[in-house]
């Protein structure tokens, strides 16, 4: 089994690595005072240089959308991978090998684990085996009618690699599973099922095969498709330690191949849609995998382009899933992106209508597409009866948690007038109808600026200011909000010169806090260069202090309830009255 990348060697990855060399080979970099500039690459905006990236943090950080990490955040981030290829991606360029954990005695061994590698590799062969099946298997007669009863030329299913699983139960397994070790990858990558006592049998087994590509083009998984009515109609690959259903949109390698730049992403529901809309060259349509659009996929859409187009059924079912996506997407809609919803005619998916009435029919439809703003307001509209006297504060309730969701932007204002208009009110009015949660949402927006948060703040923008500082045991007594997260912080920092922002953020990545951590790394804390050491030495004696009080207090207390105090107390309470007088 593959063992945890030990902790010491990611930190030496990251402080090997220069953040300002791994970006710029992705991003072109301009030089500007001390950091570094370019177009952010996580949101598409035309500022030039809304993206920063400090080499003295090894840190970078959009001003606009707010994405920011280190080396290792950028490579999962742009290349759309997983922390453990990103830890691989960086360890390549440096030529070195990951070393694993060896489970159990906590030993170190390089490399004597299960390769992700090996797995990729192996769904590649199976790709091509499945493909060579289509041409050559004993039903391939059956399997290419099949195709071509669907429309479907060679060229376009060359294009997406669709093969076939042959029938019988160890056709994959007999190639593949040569040893022990390659069967146990196959189960874990979900192409053969373990049996309940031994060995195991084929998944897909006289199935149309659609491999699912990731980002980078590696196969990762399989959509199997019956050739008649059998249930179940699609059999998936499972999840795997290569392949999370949640994240991936099949065809989305595709569109990237083929496109530069992607001018729009239309989403559909089903491989076939992808692939019969592919052939009549609508070349930018990707699906989800059987599951409803996330949140997940709505940012991985926009990272790829500014326009996207949902397509759903025009019944109920289709309206509901619509909503979903709605709300989904509601928190990235900035200025410059658009979403809309496109509703086929009933019984018609994408692949049946462009099959009827061709490309130009059904991009007419795309251009039809409902407007986020007008669907919205459109579904609410259907909910409220507005005959009624209470309709106008029933549509407000309705609308302004939506409406709050949308970040700061000139849409928001547009969505905001929308609703103005509709409840025919003053624009103050808008904000009284919720005073509540108009406030929660600046609370969010700007943190409070808590001495703690300013120390932790300090502490990760300038992980130096606490190298050497001595151990404050009084601060694992204390009780303040915050305090456990910046004695941990204490921690690493003072046994670590030259630490940087982005090697100490590395830490949480994986804790509940990172997200807090990555806000105050990134805040304006209004702190001047000169100043913020002599600042935060302030604040940890403050705390220092409010411990002393507390201690006083309590002692004080105690003795004027009655309670006496033992003579060790007495002594301790006139040692610290006196160390409260010196300061
Ligand atoms: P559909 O039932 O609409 O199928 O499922 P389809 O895409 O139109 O396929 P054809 O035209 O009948 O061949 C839409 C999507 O839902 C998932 C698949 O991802 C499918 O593409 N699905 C559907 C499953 O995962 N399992 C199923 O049994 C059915
Ligand atoms: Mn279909």
């Amino acid at each position: 089994m593959a063992g945890r990348i030990p902790r010491q060697f990611i930190d030496d990855l990251i402080a090997r690595t220069d953040i300002v060399d791994l970006i710029d080979s992705r991003v072109k970099l301009k030089k500007k005072g001390k950091d570094y500039r370019a177009r952010c690459p996580f949101h598409n905006g035309n500022n030039d240089s809304s993206f920063s990236v400090s080499a003295d943090k090894q840190f970078y950080h959009c001003f606009n959308c707010g994405a920011s990490g280190n080396a290792l955040s950028f490579v999962m981030e742009y290349d759309g991978i997983e922390f453990v290829d990103a830890v691989e991606t960086l360890a390549e360029q440096l030529s070195i090998e990951v070393p694993r954990e060896d489970i159990g005695n906590g030993k170190t061994v390089v490399n004597n684990y299960v390769d992700r590698k090996d797995l990729y590799q192996l769904m590649a062969e199976i790709t091509i085996f499945y493909q060579q099946q289509l041409r050559s298997h004993k039903n391939s007669e059956k399997v290419i009618n099949y195709l071509k009863g669907r429309g479907l030329s060679g060229e376009t299913v060359k294009y997406f690699k669709i093969g076939y699983a042959p029938d019988g139960w160890d056709e994959l397994r007999k190639r593949f599973a040569l040893t022990a070790q390659l069967e146990k990858q196959l189960i874990d990558i979900g192409m053969l099922i373990a049996k309940d006592k031994t060995g195991s049998y084929d998944r897909f087994r006289d199935r149309l095969m659609f491999p699912i590509h990731d980002r980078r083009g590696r196969v990762i998984g399989f959509g199997g498709r019956v050739l008649d009515n059998q249930e179940p109609k699609y059999l998936n690959s499972p999840e795997t330690p290569i392949f999370h259903k949640g994240k991936e949109l099949y065809g989305l390698y595709q569109v990237k191949q083929t496109h530069k730049e992607i001018q729009r992403i239309l989403v559909v529901e089903g491989y076939m849609d992808v692939v019969a809309l592919e052939q009549f060259a609508i070349n930018y349509a990707v699906a989800s995998l059987g599951t409803s659009t996330s949140s997940d996929h709505i940012q991985t859409l926009f990272r790829h382009s500014s326009e996207i187009i949902c397509c759903f059924d025009g019944d109920k079912a289709g309206r509901n899933a619509a909503w979903r996506a709605l709300e989904n997407a509601l928190p990235y809609i900035q200025d410059g992106r658009t979403l809309r919803f496109m509703f086929l005619p009933d019984g018609e998916d994408p692949d049946s209508l462009i099959q009827k009435q061709g490309k130009q029919a059904f991009e007419q439809l795309i251009a039809e597409a409902l407007p986020l703003s007008d669907f919205l307001f459109q579904q609410l509209l259907s909910k409220v009866d507005m005959s009624t006297s209470d309709s106008k504060s029933k549509l407000a309730q309705l609308a302004i948690p939506l409406l709050e969701q949308l970040p700061e932007s000139v849409f928001r204002q547009m969505m905001d007038e929308k609703l103005i208009n509709l409840l025919g009110i003053e624009k103050e009015g808008l904000k009284k109808l919720l005073p509540r949660s108009q406030e929660q949402n600046k609370n969010k927006i700007k943190q409070k600026a808590t001495p703690m948060r300013l120390a932790i703040s300090v502490l990760l923008q300038h992980p130096n200011v606490a190298f050497d500082l001595p151990l404050f045991p009084e601060f694992q007594e204390m009780n303040l909000p915050g305090l456990p997260l910046l004695n941990s912080l204490l921690e690493i920092c003072r046994n670590s010169p030259n630490i940087t922002t982005g090697q100490l953020l590395e830490h949480w990545r994986d804790a509940p806090e990172y997200k807090q951590l990555q806000t105050l790394a990134i805040w304006e804390n209004n702190i001047d260069d000169d100043n913020y050491e002599a600042f935060f030495l302030d604040t940890l004696e403050n705390f220092l202090n409010l411990h002393l009080q507390y201690k006083i207090e309590y002692l004080k207390q105690k003795a004027r309830t009655g309670n006496a105090l033992t003579s060790e107390e007495t002594q301790q309470l006139a040692a610290l009255l006196v160390e409260q007088k010196q300061h």
